[in-house]
């Protein structure tokens, strides 16, 4: 089939073309303040790379190959030389040049002799200590829920759970780069918005999944987003799974390479859990507990790769068989926030009416089960029922940008 065209940084009706022009410009000046304000090492030569990299951005340079000097530092490098093309900053696909964004900066501080250095993690951090009405709030509502239920309400439950994880996508740091302010992603974080918010989920079918969960109920893996209060909210919808039976088994990826500023890393689980050390409450030292009792017990586990940060789009998966085959112990593969759903889909101007399962490609082919929470942050959505855009159109021409509408879409082979 021929397949739409991907979202481009030159194309003024994508939100691509904001992002180009002002969210990224401003990630590399906070990169840079960073640096200026860290006491580790001298960042120097590191801000040099960075104030050049604002440059080539700003004024549109053509993007070039890694070398094979740098391949070897960053073998994962090779996969973006295999896709690469005549592409300048402002001028190319926005899911590939923001991948290799990222790849650059890891770059600079691989040569700096400071590979683990996580530029974002001042950021990730300052906006989780905002969190804590929200952290409250849940850890209270998880320790004291009754699990003994009535088989007529437990549909509403799991809606309810699922909603915590789903709208915890709504406070991307990313994104307080532009649109959303902090207020309103405070608010998105306690109960009450988050009922009012459901008539934003435009395509639900948490009913079908959890259908499926009830008779396949071993392993559920998750595909992470962002660290911080999202990670939490999907910690607290994973502890959820295994009280209510709906699984025995939470599997989490991660990235291996800080990623579209706020995604987690491995020792981002580490960073949540110290912070969350630091209150003085009983539901959320309750939280912790249960968290490492399953990390101990083997019924939490953390797994990363490097597909995740490689530019693929997901209908690739197969081509990496160590993780394909990973992937296939799971009953399902919940995929969470905006840039996976892009990944899934191609982040490519599908009609709004293609089917979830035209627009995965390849990758419905492959025999795994796919879920995916996200709030609408680009412009890529596709499942939505016959003249559901153009309502949506009416009240905002960017409402698939503005992170307040949601999808809950399930793909069962
Ligand atoms: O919309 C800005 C943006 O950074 C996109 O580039 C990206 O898809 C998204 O936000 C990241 O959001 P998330 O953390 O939900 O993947
Ligand atoms: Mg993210």
């Amino acid at each position: 089939m021929t397949l739409p065209k991907q979202s481009l940084t030159n194309d003024e009706s994508s939100f691509a073309y904001s992002t180009a022009r002002d969210r990224w410009p401003k990630i590399i000046k906070d990169c840079i303040a960073d640096l200026e304000a860290q006491t580790q090492f001298d960042g120097a030569p590191i801000i040099e790379k960075f104030q050049q990299l604002l440059q080539d951005l700003l004024s549109d340079k053509k993007i070039v190959k890694f070398t094979d000097e740098e391949i070897k530092l960053d073998p994962d490098l090779k996969f973006y030389n295999e896709q690469f093309g005549d592409y300048s900053w402002l001028s190319g696909p926005w899911l590939y040049l923001e991948c290799y964004m990222y790849r650059v900066i890891k770059l600079f501080f691989i040569n700096a002799g400071h590979p683990d250095y996580d530029i974002f993690n001042n950021l990730k951090q300052s906006t989780l200590k905002l969190s804590d009405l929200g952290i409250i709030e849940l850890s209270k509502k998880l320790l004291t829920f009754d699990f003994n239920l009535d088989e007529s309400v437990k549909l509403t439950f799991f809606r309810e759970f699922l909603d915590v994880s789903l709208w915890g996508n709504a406070t991307d740091l990313s994104l307080l780069a532009g649109v959303v302010s902090l207020e309103e992603m405070q608010s998105i974080q306690g109960e009450k918005t988050r009922k009012e918010n459901e008539k934003n989920i435009i395509v639900n079918d948490s009913p079908k999944l959890f259908k499926f969960l009830e008779s396949h109920n071993k392993q559920f893996d998750i595909v992470l987003d962002n660290s911080g209060f999202e990670l939490f909210s999907d910690l607290v919808f994973a502890i959820y799974l295994i009280k209510a039976n709906l699984t025995k088994k939470v599997k989490f990826h991660c990235k291996q390479v800080p990623w579209f500023v706020s995604d987690v890393l491995p020792k981002d689980f580490d960073e949540l859990f110290g912070e969350l050390k630091n209150y003085d409450n009983e539901y959320v030292a309750g939280f912790l507990q249960t968290c490492q009792d399953y990390l101990k017990s083997g019924a939490f586990e953390i797994a990363s790769h490097k597909f995740w940060t490689l530019p693929n789009y997901f209908w690739d998966i197969d081509q990496f068989p160590d993780l394909y085959e990973e992937l296939k112990t799971a009953d399902v593969l919940l995929f969470k926030g905006d840039l996976n759903y892009r990944k899934l889909t191609g982040d490519m101007h599908w009609p709004r009416t293609t089917k979830f399962e035209t627009a995965l490609q390849n990758l419905s082919t492959l025999g795994l089960p796919i879920v995916t929470l996200r709030t609408c942050k680009a412009d890529v959505v596709v499942g939505l029922p016959e003249g559901k855009e153009d309502e949506l159109k009416k009240v905002d021409p960017n409402w698939s940008a503005t992170g307040k509408y949601a999808v809950v879409s399930f793909f069962q082979p």
